[in-house]
């Protein structure tokens, strides 16, 4: 939660929730995952991309990321460690090194920046680790070299590096639309109870939006009013009995395993279950704590993959 993060007092924590180590000049700041309560598709586009309209909350599962200036060296370096850090790059190919090194671009700023990554979100996933760690990025760099970025142009750069990571820069639940990059943020109460499980495969978002493509016969739109309704009130049983997403049969289609996991969940656990974005995590709302606490360790008994019991924030 960056922009509407409350100011927490002292020297140490700006208003986006930014920490100052004093010391030795380090800041960091968490990074949060994402659910799609709701995604519909609304068309393919000229450029490359699909007219989306999605509902999507921050989670309280984060990767942790620190960042501090380096001066005489422009170079952007970046180290991963972390339960998930296996198999993340930390060259150019990672969102974060892309993050950093645009905005040094952009404003001109001579100096470097070294990083440390801690990755607890799982990638490949569709709970936007990446997009959520290049937009904690994007802030930790602009406070460390004291560039003040205009927050349309942060925001710009934000959307150049992935559709999501708009989203992340907002912080808090939103309706986004257009590619997703276009972000109108919603009030919510937080805390409702939410089970996380990932299948050992990946999949990539390009590969699911073009095999959506590919699929022919229109099918009626869903809209994101009652959801947002129940979402809005706390109303969390109701949220559950209306998560969408238009992505989930081309996703369970691409990966014999996840839809394995599907089908194992929804009888196994008793509630309805949806992949976010383009998979492969699939997660449900939970009647409580302690039951997303129950339902994570039986996908984890049941060998089914990764699994975690978290909220929304
Ligand atoms: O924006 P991002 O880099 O996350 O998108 C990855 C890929 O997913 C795009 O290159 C595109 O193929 C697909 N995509 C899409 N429509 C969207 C978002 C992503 O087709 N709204």
């Amino acid at each position: 939660m960056y922009r509407s993060a409350p100011t927490a007092g002292g020297a140490t924590v700006d208003n986006r929730g930014t920490q100052r180590r004093e010391a030795d000049d380090w800041l960091s700041l968490s990074a949060p995952a994402k659910v799609n309560l709701y995604l519909e598709v609304l068309g393919s586009r000229g450029d490359g991309y699909h007219e989306v309209e999605t509902v999507m909350a921050p989670l309280r599962l984060a990767d942790h990321l620190s960042l501090r200036a380096v001066a005489g060296d422009p170079n952007i370096r970046l180290q991963v460690a972390g339960p998930l850090s296996a198999g993340v790059p930390t060259d150019e190919r990672n969102l974060v090194v892309q993050a950093v090194t645009a905005l040094q671009q952009r404003l001109g700023v001579e100096q470097g920046a070294e990083m440390a990554l801690q990755k607890h979100v799982p990638h490949e996933a569709g709970l936007g680790g990446g997009s959520s760690d290049a937009a904690a990025a994007l802030i930790l760099a602009d406070a460390a070299w004291g560039t003040q970025c205009d927050p349309a142009e942060l925001d710009d750069i934000a959307s150049s590096i992935g559709s999501d990571v708009p989203f992340f820069l907002n912080g808090g639940p939103a309706v986004c639309r257009g590619r997703g990059e276009q972000v109108a943020p919603l009030a919510t109460p937080a805390g409702c109870p939410i089970v996380v499980a990932k299948p050992a495969a990946g999949l990539s978002t390009k590969r699911v939006f073009s095999e959506l493509k590919k699929q022919t016969g229109a099918s009626a739109k869903r809209s994101a009013g009652e959801l947002v309704e129940s979402f809005s009130s706390g109303d969390w049983r109701g949220l559950s009995g209306q998560l969408f997403n238009r992505l989930e049969e081309t996703a369970l289609g691409l990966a014999e395993p996840l839809r394995q996991a599907a089908a194992t969940l929804r009888e196994a656990c008793g509630c309805s279950w949806t992949i976010t974005g383009s998979g492969s995590a699939l997660f449900a709302v939970a009647p409580s704590d302690r039951a997303a606490r129950r339902l994570a360790s039986v996908v984890r008994q049941r060998g089914m993959g990764w699994a975690v019991a978290t909220s929304l924030t």
